[in-house]
């Protein structure tokens, strides 16, 4: 029996949100340890599935996982901003990407993800070379600022990037624990109760794994692909990547892409990509929260492309 050591989040929402879908194929972009997957192929006895990951961990696992589904099922250790231009000559009727850190990552203590670890890791490909060693105890000061106010969105910016800098001139940050003690674990921050910690290893994660990039390239391979007639369905766990996420299902709703500048349409009133599904992001139920609290600050939001290809 394998253990699984990830709970899906939002899995009534993301069943309901594919339950139109009556074949082809769905794109797992984070298949992890399978759980989405899993349940969306028990729901739909015609559908295939491609899924990636950039953790090798979870693709071994998954494709055990999944092994039941046969060739319904194909998995490979891949970023998921590569993974539509390969694809989408296929049927693909659905798009998943649940894009949180899991569970194996974050309890793991030779990951680096939580602040017990031994490690200052954070890495999901273990085959990348940049870790969050090097941006901590490499990166330059303006560097350290960038990532604490842009993807950390914390006030004190400057004083943690100082602090950080003056305590590896004596001897380097070594480990996730190291960092955590050292930036405090505690306490409310910019109004909220949330520690310095928690947002410092936000903004490194973000910067190792190039969070908002993947997602935005995701997103543009998405647009510029000939796929149609598909669900995308994105969950996310903060509020830097929802908004992107908002932002972009906006544009592609949109009939005229002319700039606001201009006084009469120009582009034909018709470019629009289809229409967004959930108008508010969809968040887990009070029962989800309590029973799965790591599922608290995950938002869901859907669109459903349906675009005139002869254009
Ligand atoms: C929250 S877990 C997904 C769990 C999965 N939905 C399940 O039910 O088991 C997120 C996964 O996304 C992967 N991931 C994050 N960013 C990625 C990217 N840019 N490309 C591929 N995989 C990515 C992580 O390695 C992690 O395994």
């Amino acid at each position: 029996m394998l253990q699984i050591p990830h709970i899906p989040v939002m899995l009534n929402e993301v069943k309901s949100v594919f339950e139109t879908v009556k074949e082809g194929y769905l794109i797992d972009c984070t298949i992890g340890y399978g759980g989405h997957t899993h349940a969306l192929l028990t729901q739909n006895g015609s559908l295939h599935a491609i899924g990636c990951d950039r953790d090798e961990e979870a693709v071994e696992f998954s494709k055990k996982r999944l092994e039941e589904f046969g060739n319904r099922v194909t998995i490979e250790h891949k970023n998921f901003s590569g993974i539509i231009s390969k694809y989408e000559r296929l049927p693909i009727r659905g798009i998943l990407a649940d894009i949180g850190v899991s569970s194996l990552q974050l309890d793991s203590l030779q990951r680096g993800f939580g602040f017990e670890s031994s490690k200052l890791d954070m890495r999901m490909d273990k085959t990348q070379n940049l870790s969050a060693h090097e941006v901590i105890n490499k990166y330059p000061k303006n560097e350290l600022e960038r990532i604490f106010r842009d993807y950390g969105e914390l006030r004190e910016y400057k004083k943690i990037a100082k602090l950080i800098c003056d305590t590896r001139e004596k001897s380097p940050i070594k480990d996730a624990k190291t960092l955590a003690d050292l930036v405090g674990r505690r306490g409310r921050l910019n109004g909220r109760s949330i520690s310095p910690a928690t947002l410092v290893f936000q903004a490194v994660r973000i910067e190792v794994n190039r969070e908002l990039e993947e997602l935005e390239e995701l997103l543009e391979s998405i647009r510029q692909s000939r796929i149609n007639d598909c669900i995308v369905c994105i969950i996310s766990f903060h509020s830097l990547e929802d908004r992107i996420v908002k932002q972009t299902f906006k544009s592609w709703a949109r009939s005229c892409i002319c700039p606001p500048s201009i006084l009469r349409c120009e582009c034909g009133n018709n470019r629009s990509l289809g229409e967004i599904i959930t108008k508010k992001a969809l968040e887990p139920t009070v029962e989800e929260i309590k029973a799965n609290p790591r599922s608290r600050s995950s938002k869901l939001r859907a669109f459903h492309i349906k675009r005139d290809l002869h254009e």
